[in-house]
């Protein structure tokens, strides 16, 4: 076997997240700029290159892999590659899974089925139809609605992913976890991170979750559970519900000392954190040498990875940590 995947500090990485598109159906005001410039698409490895990536990295004892983007589901094909990477579920693959905004779930949910997909992320920070216009600057929520029925239908588990925003969404978590509850969907709840420009400032809308936590325990009760999905979610049994309160809190509760997880854009490049600029570029020496000549760089990327981001929201901080978008490095 190959050698396993660990970084200088001992961290075993086993999660890969790629990011298949920088593209989106959709400008969340926390993600994206209302106008964002995109990659040319001659600069995307094909979705042959990924595949044959990922079965390097699965050999190299990436258990979980994660397609994310911008939104997979506009990268043309993309059920294509699924099916690829799917074939090694349940073998060298603990879990193939995708993170979405959901707008085409319904066209794709029996496909991600039958390719392997057992679970998903569906992206969701309002169930109100105004405000999800509002929040991602052009969506219309009932495809979205759609796509969570198709899923459910497929057979697909759902965690909704919802990105708490002060003076936004606030007075929403409570009802989406009811909701959530009602419909036998997960529920994470995310901190809002300093990632790329988006025209606004984070400091306005930021929500520590420990204080998210604090108010929901007025309503109720919430337990501690050793539930791990293999991200950074911490996760809470609710009393009297199905659905389980997952919290992702890079900013109140760092979670970087047991990271497990690598990234790769669709442009080919290695980001071993979120919030650093340090990669390594595959594709040119993946397209001359093939496999033999990308191995020496995973390992360089290995030994960049940093010990922790520092994300910093507030007075003093700077607006973004790094210029990149989240769909550049694929959340
Ligand atoms: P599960 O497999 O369900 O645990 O999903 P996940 O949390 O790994 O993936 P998802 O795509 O749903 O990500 C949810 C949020 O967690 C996104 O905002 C990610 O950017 C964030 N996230 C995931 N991994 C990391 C990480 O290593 N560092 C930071 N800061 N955020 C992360
Ligand atoms: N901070 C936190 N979460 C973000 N997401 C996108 N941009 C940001 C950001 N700046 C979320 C999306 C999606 C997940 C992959 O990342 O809502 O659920
Ligand atoms: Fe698109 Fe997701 Fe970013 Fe929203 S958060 S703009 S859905 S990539």
């Amino acid at each position: 076997p190959r050698a396993a995947l660990i970084d200088a500090l001992g961290r075993r990485i086993s999660y890969l997240r790629i990011s298949v598109t920088d593209r989106c159906d959709l400008r969340c005001r926390y993600c994206m700029a209302e106008r964002m410039t995109f990659l040319p698409r001659d600069q995307l490895l094909t979705l042959e290159e990924i595949a044959l990536l990922a079965d390097l990295f699965i050999a190299r004892g990436v258990r979980k892999i994660r397609l994310t983007g911008g939104e997979p589901l506009v990268r043309r094909d993309i059920i294509d590659l699924v099916r690829r990477i799917g074939r090694h579920v349940g073998e060298g693959l603990d879990e193939l899974t995708l993170t979405t905004n959901g707008t085409r779930l319904a066209d794709h949910a029996d496909a991600l089925f039958d390719a392997g997909v057992r679970r998903i992320n569906v992206s969701l920070d309002s169930l109100n139809p105004d405000r999800f216009a509002h929040i991602t600057r052009r969506g219309n929520i009932q495809p979205v609605m759609d796509g969570l029925a198709a899923a459910r239908a497929a057979g697909l588990a759902v965690k909704i992913n919802m990105v708490a925003l002060k003076g936004v969404n606030e007075d929403e978590i409570l009802p989406m976890l009811r909701w959530c509850g009602d419909q036998g969907f997960d529920l994470t709840l995310i901190e809002t991170m300093p990632l790329g420009e988006t025209g606004e400032d984070r400091t306005d809308h930021y929500l520590p979750l420990t204080e998210v936590a604090k108010q929901l325990r007025k309503h109720v009760e919430l337990t501690p559970i050793a539930h791990r999905t293999g991200g950074p979610s911490r996760y809470h049994a609710v009393e009297g519900m199905a659905a389980r309160l997952g919290l992702i809190t890079p900013l109140s509760n760092n979670f970087c000392a047991d990271c497990n997880r690598m990234r790769m854009t669709c442009e080919g490049k290695i980001f071993m954190c979120l919030g650093h600029d340090d990669h390594v570029d595959l594709k040119s020496a993946f397209r001359t040498g093939g496999v033999a000549a990308v191995e020496p760089l995973i390992d360089r990327a290995l030994r960049l990875k940093p010990a922790r981001h520092d994300f910093r929201i507030g007075a003093g901080a700077p607006p973004a940590a790094v210029q990149r978008h989240m769909s550049v490095t694929g959340g």
